[in-house]
């Protein structure tokens, strides 16, 4: 039988942070002949070889479905999946298990608050306030509740720098407020968000607070019980796990008084064609079979990121978008989107006079992978007049040579399109 942690391992915590790139078998590639130099991760961070171990395990020995079986292997994957959801507990400081649920990513948890909580919270005269710099994962869940309950979307101004204009944010914060849903750390701008100062002034207010996680979560060490924020939403495929797996968190008082969303198996304790009972959290909320081994995945990740000094990887990380952000100034036409005074990991930027995605083709072909669109996140892109931006975003895994590359690839741009 394979050998299942029930919790983190406690090692010395990891302060070399360079020494982790050779964990993540994706970056020793070439792509058209050159490394690869991977500066996407804010779509999706590469695994390394401990997640991918532990999927191969988990698919190659331990598959069964999981709380359905009373044979070893169901056992043994019960416990596997189990195991992963009190890591990532632990991992978050949440204060017990019922209030981990596992989704199929940072998308889905915002839909289930949005449903269940707005569904049955939010009436006409209600408003919901989120920020101009949400992905569009935390506004259009928000907008489709709001249309069928008659509540009314508010989103808080952003100012030049990409910061949330706090000043806005506390006029439009009113005793109509139910509902305050903000991003921790922006995707399209890298701006870190005051996130236990939101919370504190959405919970005076008497709102309830969503709080998207998805870019936090790969760069800082997230402390749901200290931000005391009551939901926070993440995505395993954006901190070194696999896709299709992600968490909602959401105090316990609240997520008992929330109806159910999705109908199926597992979710239930009794049926018949009289009516259902539902079963316990956090049952109630993962209807069907889950993705088993993404969280197998996603446990694994959490025990890769528990070893790591968040302290030095902040160092690290601040260091590479400082250097990335000054030899961006080598570009003649350069202009970055996003200059808040709390940044991480991302850089996003415009060339005058050349379309972003052909930013993107140029340096692809020099092995360079960025991201370039709207980002999911269109309202932001109207904010700074610009249709898309090329984004270069950075992980614990990246090194002043993947900027060098970059700014290479940049010039080579420069010089086709000029
Ligand atoms: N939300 C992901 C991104 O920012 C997909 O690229």
């Amino acid at each position: 039988m394979s050998a299942v942690a029930t919790k983190s391992p406690d090692l010395a915590p990891i302060t070399d942070i360079a020494s982790l790139r050779e964990d993540f078998p994706a970056l020793q590639q070439r792509v058209h002949g050159q490394p690869l130099t991977y500066l996407d991760s804010a779509a999706s961070s590469q695994c390394p070889q401990a997640v991918l171990d532990a999927v191969v395990r988990q698919q190659s020995l331990d598959h069964a479905n999981v709380h359905r079986g009373v044979h070893q292997l169901s056992e043994r994957s019960t416990l596997a999946y189990e195991s992963a959801r009190e890591r990532v507990r632990d991992y978050i400081n949440a204060a017990s298990e019922h209030e981990i649920v596992f989704t199929r990513g940072t998308t889905e948890s915002i839909n289930l608050v949005a449903e269940s909580l707005g569904g049955s919270r939010l009436s006409a005269g209600d408003e919901v306030l989120i920020t101009w710099m949400e992905h569009h994962s935390n506004i259009v869940p928000w907008q489709m509740i709001c249309e069928r309950t008659g509540a009314r979307l508010v989103p808080a101004p952003i100012t030049d720098a990409g910061e949330i204009d706090l000043e806005a944010f506390d006029r439009l914060l009113t005793d109509r407020t139910r509902i305050v849903a903000f991003v921790h750390i922006s995707n399209a701008l890298g701006t870190v968000n005051p996130a236990r100062e939101l919370i504190a002034k959405a919970h005076a207010a008497g709102a309830v607070v969503v709080v998207d996680g998805a870019q936090a979560m790969p760069h800082k060490r997230v402390d749901v019980r200290d931000l005391d924020c009551d939901f926070y939403a993440f995505s395993g495929h954006k901190m070194f796990a696999p896709t299709g797996i992600g968490v909602l968190y959401g105090k316990e008082r609240l997520l008992e008084e929330m109806p159910p969303w999705q109908g199926g198996g597992e979710m239930i304790l009794t049926v018949s064609f009289d009516g259902t009972t539902y079963n316990a959290l956090p049952c109630k909320f993962e209807a069907g079979t889950p993705n088993i081994t993404g969280a197998v995945g996603l446990g694994a990740a959490v025990d890769y990121l528990a070893r790591i000094d968040f302290a030095a990887l902040e160092a690290h990380e601040t260091a590479l978008l400082g250097h990335a952000s000054e030899r961006l100034t080598e570009i003649d036409g350069a202009r970055i989107i996003g200059t808040a005074a709390d940044k991480a990991s991302v850089l996003s930027f415009v060339i005058d006079g050349i379309h972003a995605h052909d930013v993107g083709t140029i340096v692809d072909a020099a092995g360079v992978a960025v991201r370039t669109g709207h980002h999911c996140a269109m309202p932001v892109m109207d904010r700074f007049g610009v249709a898309a931006t090329a984004r270069a975003s950075f992980a614990l895994y990246n090194d002043d040579d993947d900027i060098d590359r970059l700014i290479l690839g940049l010039r080579q741009a420069v010089e086709l399109f000029r």
